[in-house]
């Protein structure tokens, strides 16, 4: 493989953008170079150019049009932070153009949009990876690869989400103060879907083997944002969003899968993961893993003097040493770069997808699978919380089993 610099573009250059570029400053010279940024608001493309300056880089070319950077011949593949409403459709263009695109997490808002993706993946030089940085998790990595191993038995069940008290950055004394803020304030369904699947579909195999049926979601009442919006004095009060969108996936494979969408009231942050098979058990917020075999099960004895058993649950970090998947026993020790060097290992495995024209690790019918929770989701509350069916993204390619190697040391697939 080789190990050239890759040219590399950023759409969209707001607060994502930032820490993605700061990530990258930690990368050598020979690995990227970001030779392009666009923003459609001149005063971030100002701010960045600051930033490139501040830090004695090379000031890279500026562009308001994404489609004006896309034309740039050197620009070979392209990180794209804009916003929900945007990120979908200049992906698309970027692959159009047979650029490597590289889109920020978020949900759909419409099916079609997912297609048009899909279409463009598979008709142009280009590819889609998304930058699910929680899929190169330590711990979401760690159980991947307890599960490969067999120790957690065949899978059964599993649940993730996205429980993050976040009202303050949507809205404040003047109302919803972006993109985001308006979707919570509009919509109802589960918009930010990706960081706990994404992981959660990676271990179930979906799109390799197995792939997501269908959805049933559910609402809680509204009272979050009203609440928080209130306490500043938001002109804006009423959202659509219900505090707690619950959904349950069914999968080919027989697993179900419990979705949990959570951002407007007050709790500690959680993605809520539990990986559940016929012999071993993760919890996230338990921190804990049991293992039948590995992790103790004590006898105690009830009030009337009868034997019961009491499994007992490991701290996670116990399976470190010997259990962490190899790209963290290669970078456990530096893991330099945003939100606990997950960015790292997510920009790297794009970058060497990139650079030598492989298909990515999360690639576009994932993107296309995860994305449509959201708007099958909105459908299914719309609809009293009837089961929707997911579009099959792979056009029957689903069926055939994981790949028997892996494409690189990034691949999440086997
Ligand atoms: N993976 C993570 O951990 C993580 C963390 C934070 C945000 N995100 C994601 O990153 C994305 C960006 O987040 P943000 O907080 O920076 O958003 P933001 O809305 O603050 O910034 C988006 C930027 O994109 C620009 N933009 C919008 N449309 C454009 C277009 N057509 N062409 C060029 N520029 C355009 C806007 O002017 C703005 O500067 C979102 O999808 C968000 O969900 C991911």
């Amino acid at each position: 493989m080789s190990t050239r610099p890759v040219k590399l573009g950023v759409i969209g250059l707001g607060p994502r953008a930032e820490t993605l570029l700061a990530t990258l400053r930690n990368f050598p010279q020979e690995e990227c170079r970001v030779t392009a940024v666009c923003d459609i608001a001149p005063e971030r493309i100002e701010k960045i150019l600051g930033i490139f300056a501040a830090n004695g880089l090379p000031a890279p070319k500026s562009y308001t049009a994404h489609r004006a950077l896309l034309a740039d011949p050197e620009v070979e593949a392209v990180l794209i932070p804009t916003s929900w409403n945007s990120h979908l459709a200049i992906a698309a263009d970027a692959m159009k153009a047979g650029k490597y695109a590289g889109i920020e997490v978020g949900g759909a808002s419409s099916v079609d949009e997912l297609w048009q993706l899909v279409r463009n993946a598979e008709s142009f030089g280009g590819a889609c990876m998304m930058l699910e940085n929680c899929c190169y998790g330590r711990n979401e990595l760690l159980v991947a690869n307890l599960v490969r191993q067999g120790l957690f038995g065949e899978i059964v069940h599993c649940s993730c989400g996205y429980e993050h008290d976040i009202a303050y950055e949507l809205v404040d004394k003047n109302g919803c103060m972006c993109e985001r803020g308006l979707h919570n304030l509009k919509r109802n369904g589960d918009l930010y879907p990706t960081h706990g699947l994404g992981p959660i579909s990676k271990i179930l195999d979906i799109n390799r083997g197995n792939r997501f049926l269908s959805i049933c979601s559910f609402a809680s009442k509204a009272r979050g944002f009203k609440r928080y919006a209130e306490s500043v004095g938001s002109p804006v009060t009423d959202f659509a969003m219900g505090d707690v969108v619950t959904s349950v996936i069914r999968c080919a494979r027989g697993e179900t899968i419990t979705l949990t969408h959570g951002i407007s009231l007050p709790r500690p942050y959680s993605r809520d993961c539990r990986v559940q098979g016929t012999k071993g058990i993760w919890l996230e917020d338990a921190r804990g893993i049991f293992i039948e075999g590995v992790s103790q099960t004590k006898t105690e004895i009830d009030v009337a003097g009868n034997p019961y058993f009491s499994h007992v649950w490991d701290p996670v970090e116990k399976f470190y040493d010997k259990y962490d998947h190899p790209l963290w026993q290669e970078f456990r020790n530096n893991p330099v770069g945003g939100h606990g060097g997950m960015d790292t290992l997510s920009l790297s495995a794009f970058l060497d997808a990139a650079r030598n024209r492989t298909p990515p690790p999360i690639d576009v019918y994932d993107c296309a699978a995860w994305m449509a929770v959201t708007a099958l989701s909105e459908s299914s509350i719309a609809s009293g919380s009837l089961p929707v069916p997911f579009p099959d993204f792979t056009d029957g390619k689903w069926i055939s089993p994981p790949p028997a190697a892996k494409i690189s040391k990034w691949d999440l697939n086997v």
